[in-house]
């Protein structure tokens, strides 16, 4: 068996986009309908490839136009969606295939970056991701929040635009968060697809400024209580974290437990700080990998902000799945400014999935020297971690 024959390209016709949506619902376990709803969205927005066998259209992904926030600038990236492959077309290379086109895809359109939720570390690893961070669903008992308060008001569904320009002025302080466009939460939020649930944002308010929100999902499980899942907890200031964290302890009676799940809230997070006990009234769970890649480096590089304090040159040589030869850089960063410029003498040596790691902070050079993933002399290897700065890792946003 194997993938001989398949042709990856853009949909031609409405029917390839149907086909493609019939892959994705099969593969997500989504209905047809909701799955093509979908589709048919994100492709006013997004990047839809297909992978094709014959006429048969048996697998593809997508890739959403984002920024992700990199020391405090926001780089081009394309969001990596819907990766997925027909149940008995598996195992044949075909999605390996399908990665090896999004790298060139993204990088030709003017990403630097690919990042993705991963449903499988293995196989994008092999192509060249590498963990950003592991996603932290993280639940508290509501009645541990009823007590918190914040001065300011409660308001309800705040308008997208304003929601995003507040993300857009809170997240540049991490290194990860999505630079999201304003038609975001109406592809990957609204197109609620279960009866059951009900979605719902509400706004925090400081003297008629929106200084935070939170997004939720509530639903009734097999138990009579309702589940409610925090997809986003945004609070820029400190009345709009207790305000909004006590607005989430109101919902006490029908809820005994608050999600915050896949980082909606960050690892380290604040709860742990004010909730009282919260060794005995939080607990939480890694679920789904962050995974980065970067797929133009030298963009990647220039794009984002670099410690002022940071200067350093390094000589990389860095091995790519996804082309046929190592390449030389040298990395050359100073006063907050980086550039990538072919060349070198490669004495710092790693893969692109390690880069990738490396540039989220999330994978100190000397860890990669530990792991066997990067070899380069001690100096350079403390110059490259030199570099990173201080802000923490987070992606708090799940696609
Ligand atoms: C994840 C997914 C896209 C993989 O698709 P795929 O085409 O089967 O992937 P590949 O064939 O490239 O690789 C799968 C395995 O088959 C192996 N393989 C590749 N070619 C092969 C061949 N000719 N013969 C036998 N095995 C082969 C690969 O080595 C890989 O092995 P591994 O299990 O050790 O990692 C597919 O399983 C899927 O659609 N899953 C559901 C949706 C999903 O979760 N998507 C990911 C979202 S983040």
């Amino acid at each position: 068996m194997n993938a001989k024959g398949v042709v990856i390209g853009d949909p031609r016709h409405d029917g390839d986009v149907e086909a493609f949506a019939r892959v994705d619902g099969e593969s997500f376990g989504s209905s047809f309908e909701v799955s093509l709803a979908w589709t048919r969205r994100i492709a006013e927005h997004a990047t839809v490839r297909v992978a094709r066998s014959g006429d048969d259209i048996v697998g593809g992904y997508a890739l959403l136009p984002v920024g992700q926030f990199y020391g405090g600038r926001s780089v081009p990236a394309r969001a990596v969606v819907a990766v997925c492959v027909h149940p008995a077309q598996r195992r044949k290379g075909i999605a390996g295939i399908l990665l090896r086109d999004l790298v060139d895809v993204a990088g030709g359109s003017g990403a630097a970056l690919a990042p993705l939720q991963a449903a499988t570390t293995r196989l994008y690893r092999r192509w060249g991701w590498e963990l950003g961070d592991r996603g932290l669903t993280q639940t508290v008992r509501t009645s541990a929040l009823a007590q918190l308060r914040g001065s300011g008001d409660v308001v309800q569904s705040p308008d997208d635009r304003s929601l995003e320009a507040l993300r857009r002025a809170y997240l540049p302080a991490w290194v990860g968060p999505l630079d999201r466009p304003d038609w975001w939460l109406a592809v990957e939020w609204k197109l609620a697809d279960d009866a059951n649930e009900q979605r719902r944002i509400y706004g925090w308010s400081e003297d008629g400024r929106l200084t935070g929100y939170v997004r939720y999902r509530a639903r009734h499980e097999s138990t009579p209580w309702l589940a409610i899942a925090v997809e986003e907890l945004m609070a820029t200031t400190a009345d709009a974290l207790r305000g909004l964290l006590g607005f989430l302890g109101g919902l006490e009676a029908q809820a005994p437990e608050i999600t915050f799940r896949d980082s909606a809230i960050r690892p380290r997070s604040e709860l742990l700080y004010l909730v009282p006990d919260a060794d005995k009234s939080m607990k939480a769970q890694s679920r789904i990998c962050w995974m980065q890649r970067l797929v133009a480096p030298g963009l990647a590089m220039r794009m984002r902000g670099w410690p002022q304090y940071a200067a350093a040159q390094l000589h990389l040589e860095v091995s790519d799945p996804a082309r046929p030869d190592a390449e030389r850089f040298v990395l050359e960063v100073s006063d907050g400014e980086g550039e990538l410029s072919p060349g070198g003498d490669g004495r710092i040596r790693c893969g692109v999935g390690v880069l990738s790691s490396w540039y989220s902070s999330t994978m100190r050079a000397r860890e990669a020297v530990r792991l066997g993933w990067l070899e380069g002399p001690t100096a350079d290897v403390e110059a490259m971690d030199s570099l990173l700065g201080d802000r923490d890792a987070w992606l708090p946003d799940f696609f």
